[in-house]
């Protein structure tokens, strides 16, 4: 007896061994084209099939996920940050949710740890004066930034990725400072050499470079907000690699225009998928498109998650990465 395969739909483009391995289990429509799903479009594939699987460019709000014409059971999320989705909502209507964490840790981490070595060291700076042919000699005060070895840097969020960048930071001679909900063990602080701050707003008076890695829900939008950039050195630097809304863009534009902090290194913006106009004029920032975790091995791996949870709830068990409601 042959049965019949799940139907599930993909809405964005992935790896074509992952849609290929995708079209030999699933019954799976994948999206060629990779244009983005409008919400009715959303709306009429969560009618149809027994499994979706988004992105964080899908917004999968209480009103999709409340409707009784739904048939989806499962929620694979293509991606491990799950704040384009409303939890509470799909729980409440019964549907599974999974992320597929760990396999972005180590290529999410590589890239803030690039940015914390590339922003107070000026490097797309002194790359886009060669390019634009304005380098003209070495001399003694010729783009000089600030030195990393002996700083401190403020870990906000020691989950896996605070704790993948603490550790290559670690390694770099910087001493690793973090707040978190919960404070880790010993053991584990020491390997990273990291000291546990409880009050966020102490750590961030004392810090040189601030590097933003806790998880965007209600309870963290604007955390870093006007007032807590106040408390900030004028010579430090924040680097963000989490969410935009964790820091209110609009006040950390201001202070950077005004010199009241010294740099930023930014990945994820407030307004995505547009970027402020005034970031892009500033000197002493690093803009990146959101490709923190942008490796190919990291997708493909994020591709065997997903299977993996679709494939452990069609045949009845629970899959490995549900994500729980906060
Ligand atoms: C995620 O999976 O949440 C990442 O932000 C994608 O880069």
């Amino acid at each position: 007896m042959t049965l019949k395969k799940p139907s599930v739909v993909v809405t964005r483009k992935l790896p074509k061994v992952v849609e290929g391995r995708m079209k030999e289990l699933f019954d799976v429509i994948l999206n060629i084209n990779d244009i983005p799903y409008s919400p009715s479009q959303l709306k009429s594939v969560l009618e149809r099939c027994d499994v979706l699987v988004p992105t964080l460019t899908d917004k999968l709000d209480d009103k999709l996920l409340a409707s009784s014409q739904n048939t989806v059971k499962l929620i694979a999320n293509f991606g491990n940050g799950t704040d384009h989705i409303d939890i509470h909502a799909a729980h409440d209507s019964g549907i599974i949710v999974t992320n597929t964490p760990d396999v972005l840790t180590s290529d999410t981490a590589d890239i803030a740890m690039a940015l914390i070595i590339s922003v107070p060291r000026r490097l797309v700076e002194g790359a886009k004066m060669v390019a634009k042919n304005q380098f003209e000699e070495w001399k003694p005060t010729h783009m000089l930034g600030g030195r990393l070895s002996g700083k401190s840097l403020g870990i906000v969020g020691m989950g896996r990725v605070g704790f993948a960048v603490a550790k290559r930071a670690h390694s770099f001679g910087i001493n690793i400072h973090y707040h978190n909900r919960r404070r880790l063990v010993k053991d584990i602080e020491d390997e990273a050499g990291a000291s546990y701050w409880d009050s966020l707003d102490e750590m961030l008076t004392n810090m040189d470079i601030i590097s933003i890695h806790c998880p965007y829900n209600q309870d963290t939008k604007h955390l870093i907000s006007e007032s807590r950039m106040k408390l900030i050195k004028k010579n430090a630097y924040i680097i963000n690699v989490s969410r935009a809304d964790i820091i209110d863009e609009n006040a950390l534009i201001g202070m950077l225009e005004n010199g009241r902090i010294a740099g930023a290194g930014l990945d994820v913006f407030e307004h995505y998928p547009s970027v402020n106009r005034r970031l892009k004029d500033l000197k002493n920032v690093i803009l990146l498109p959101h490709m923190s975790s942008a490796t190919l091995e990291s997708r493909i791996e994020m591709g065997e998650k997903v299977i993996i949870n679709i494939k452990t709830f069609i045949d009845g068990h629970r899959p490995p990465n549900r994500v729980i409601s906060a």
